[in-house]
Formats: structure tokens, sequence, C-alpha cells
């Protein structure tokens, strides 16, 4: 049998059988993450051309790789090869082999194109389809499956993990509250997962209509995509009397369900080790921390096939922690990046793709900030834009009106969030003392 076969998903087992894996010992583990390691290095040294280079300059051959530990040896990965090897030259298996794409936000509007095979989507179905179960659902389940379908893998990540676990999907998709709220009264679902400010929304909308929201059919959600905190867990379950689950994960990995909470413990998301191996490291160093020493999570994936990812650098700040509810190592609360990418309504944006967009328009110029806020639940981003200073005596209102709106409405067909946009006048935006702008004021509430 081999490293990819050994430890499969009993699908259809029954409510709460754990896959056989998740109750081995971590020694069990440390040997199948070993074969598997040793498998997804020779697969991504044979059949792409980046680690083959990468690994060479760094003087490191896959059969380097005796222990674990050595994954040290080995250089990273970032968004950046990803870009520079746009969109397929990442990948390992022939086009023909590549069933589905998805894809992210890039530094530079680029995005990050991810590819799965057949096997790849059964992978991630399963360990879904594991995430859902750990978060309490079973195959008598309703899921309300509220992340954006399409480029996203919220969306589709979800859905294919509810249909492996053999609940019924209601393939909702993101936006329009009053239909969510429709569907949650007439349709009874028992499970919902979304971004867990939408929830709020979600919420909101359910008493505008006259609805308690903890009076509805639902019992389980299933949040993640951005970060929030255990205070947003408990105004979740007190307004709506629900459990509310962290899932985590991200596109270049696999997608959702790289690690999910259990509900039993509620105590961080468990990695899903068996399929991607993490590391913490200092992000400034490159060095691997122990254990329980924050720093930037790092991944490599041990069982994909269309895109083998050695040493991917997440920029999500966290801690690994022993594992309780299962063997498999925790994630702590995700406390910040150490890029400038913002989340905004579970949407990934980087200041620099904005500043494209107003820089685009030849009577604004290079000052411009962007205000980000929370104050009903749902993120809300300000764009302030300074017009040229030989102009700013010449633009009228109703001119700079017609380019705020024109900005806004790149912002949204090209990055994908709703923005207020403001053209403003010479010299409204705060310049700091040493000539360094503040692009970016988050008023958001820290995790
Ligand atoms: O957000 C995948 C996903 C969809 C996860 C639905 C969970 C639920 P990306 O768009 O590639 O993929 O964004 C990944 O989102 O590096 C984190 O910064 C952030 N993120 C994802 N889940 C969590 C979470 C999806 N539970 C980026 N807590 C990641 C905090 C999260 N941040």
């Amino acid at each position: 049998m081999s490293a990819r076969d050994k430890w499969v998903t009993a699908k259809g087992a029954a409510p709460g059988t754990l896959d056989p894996i998740e109750k081995a010992s971590r020694d069990e583990l440390a040997a199948l993450q070993l074969e598997r390691l040793k498998w997804s290095l020779q697969h991504a040294y044979d059949n792409v051309p980046h680690y083959r280079a990468a690994f060479d300059a760094a003087g490191v051959q896959p059969s380097d790789l005796k222990q674990l530990s050595d994954l040290s040896r080995f250089p990273f990965t970032t968004k950046k090869e990803l870009r520079d090897n746009y969109p397929y030259g990442m990948f390992a298996v022939p086009m023909r082999d590549i069933v589905r794409v998805h894809a992210s936000s890039g530094t530079t509007g680029l995005p990050t194109v991810v590819g799965y095979t057949k096997n790849d989507i059964a992978m991630w179905g399963a360990v879904m389809a594991r995430s859902l179960r750990a978060a309490g659902g079973t195959a008598d389940d309703i899921i309300l499956n509220s992340y954006g379908y399409g480029l996203f893998t919220g969306g589709l990540g979800a859905h294919y993990g509810g249909e492996e676990l053999g609940a019924t999907v209601v393939p909702m998709g993101g936006g329009n509250t009053e239909k969510q709220v429709q569907l949650i009264r007439e349709f009874k679902p028992t499970m919902i997962m979304a971004t867990p400010s939408y929830m709020l929304t979600i919420a909101d909308e359910l008493q505008a209509q006259g609805v308690d929201p903890a009076s509805t059919s639902l019992r389980i959600g299933v949040f993640g995509a951005e970060p929030w905190t255990n205070e947003m867990r408990r105004e979740i379950e007190t307004r709506l009397g629900i459990d509310a689950i962290d899932i985590y994960g991200l596109s270049e990995v696999v997608g959702p369900g790289v690690a999910c909470e259990c509900i039993e413990t509620k105590d961080g998301p468990h990695i899903w080790e068996d399929h991607f191996y993490p590391e913490i490291i200092d992000p400034v160093t490159g060095e691997v921390l122990p254990d329980g020493t924050p720093g930037e999570l790092v991944f490599t994936s041990l069982t994909k096939e269309a895109l083998p990812i050695v040493r991917y650098r997440t920029r999500d700040l966290t801690v690994l922690l022993p594992g309780t509810a299962r063997t498999m190592r925790r994630i702590g609360k995700i406390t910040g990046r150490s890029d400038d990418m913002l989340i905004i309504r579970g949407v990934n944006v980087f200041p620099t793709q904005i500043e494209e967009i107003i820089l685009r328009h030849e009577s604004l110029c290079g000052h411009y900030q962007l205000q980000i806020s929370r104050p009903h639940h749902m993120d809300e981003l300000t764009v302030l834009a300074e017009v040229r200073a030989d102009l700013s005596d010449v633009l009228n209102e109703s001119q700079r009106a017609a380019i705020a709106t024109n900005i806004r409405h790149e912002i949204k067909s090209g990055i994908g969030v709703s923005a207020d946009v403001y053209v403003v006048e010479t010299g409204r935006i705060e310049r700091t003392q040493v000539g360094k702008a503040k692009r970016v004021i988050d008023k958001r509430p820290k995790s």
C-alpha cells in the first residue's frame, strides 16, 4: 500500500466515527508524515522546475530528508514564487490531470492560482468532512453554506466536505442576507458555514424580520476565512444559541479544512497533520521555533498531487499547541500577519492593489489612505485619495465625485470588495514625521 493510501477516510462511517489516523499515536503519525514528506519532496523536485532549481540552489536533495526536522534545510515558498510562475507553472502534473482551479489575491493584482487533481479534490473533501465531523456535524445535518462560491475556495470546499459527510448541503453562497434569512426560516438548516462577521449580519437581519436569532433551527456554525476572537465566539453563541467552531485554511495549501476545532474542546483548530505538515518560524530570520513559541505558520503538503507546496509561508502569526481532543497539534488564534495583507469581509486585499487602481487616475497622486472599521459587525473599507497638488483648486466637487465613483467600481470589480471612496484635497492625509505614509488605519477590534 502506498504512503498516500494507507490511512483512508472511512467514507460512509457512522456519525462521530474518527478516521483511524485521528486516533493514532504521535509516533505513528510521525512515521506516516516522514514517509509522505519524502514522497512529496521528490514529487515536487521531479515535476516542478521551480522546486528543482530552488532545491539545487539551496544545495539540498529530497534524499537528504532522513527525519522530519531535516525539512528546515529546504527553501521556503511564498506567494511570489506562485506569482512568478503564474498561472500554471507550479503544477506538478499535466493539465489534463487538473480537474479544478481556484485563485486568491496576490500583491500586484495577479492572483495566486491553485490546481487540483481528482485525488486532491477527494482528499480535500475528506479533510473538510473530517472538519465538519469534528465540529459536531453528522449525515443528519442540513448545512446552509454561506461561503462564496467561485474562485474563492470557501464555497466549493465547504460544499464538497458537507456532501462527503453525507449531510444535506444548501448551496446559498455569500450575500443576499434577506434570502439567507428566508432559507433559515424555511429550509430549517441545522448548521451554517460563513465568515464570522457575516454571521452577525445574518443575526441582525433575523432580528429585523422579527425572528429571535436564538430560536432558529441552527445548532452549529463553522466560521473562518478571517481572524476572529473568542469574544466574537461568545457573542455569536449567545445571540444565536449555537456552538461556534473555528475552521482555518488557505488556498495555497488546499482551502478551508487545513485545520478545524473540535466541538468537545473548542480550544483552537487541530491541524490535519496527516496531510499538512506545520512549522512555526521566526518571520525575520526564518529559523524554526519550538512548539509553544509564537511565530509565522509554515505548511508543507504531504499528499497533494497537482500543487505540492514546500514550506509555504502563510504570513499568519500564531503558535503551535499540543493536541487535546485529537493527537494532532492545534494552532492558537491567528493574531496577525507578517505582511501587509488585509482581510476585509473574508477577501484578501493588499494595499498595493488599491494603490494601483488609484494611480491609474491621472488627476490623483500617491497619497492615499485605507480606513477599515467594523461599525455593525461587518468590515467597512473607506478609501481616501488625494488630488494632485496642481489640480487641487481646479477639480470641482462633482468632478471629484465622478472619479471616486469610478475608483469604487474598479475596486469592486478588480478586487471584489465594496469601498466608500473620497477624493480629497491636497494635504488632507496626514504625513508622518519620518515621511513614511501611514497607508492603513485599521480600527477593527484586535484579535
Ligand atoms: O480563506 C480559506 C477558508 C475558507 C478558510 C473558508 C476557512 C473558511 P484564502 O482566501 O486563501 O483562503 O485566505 C487564507 O485567510 O492565510 C488567514 O490569514 C485567513 N484565515 C483563514 N481562516 C482563518 C481563521 C481561505 N479561522 C487566509 N482564522 C489565511 C483567522 C483565517 N484567519
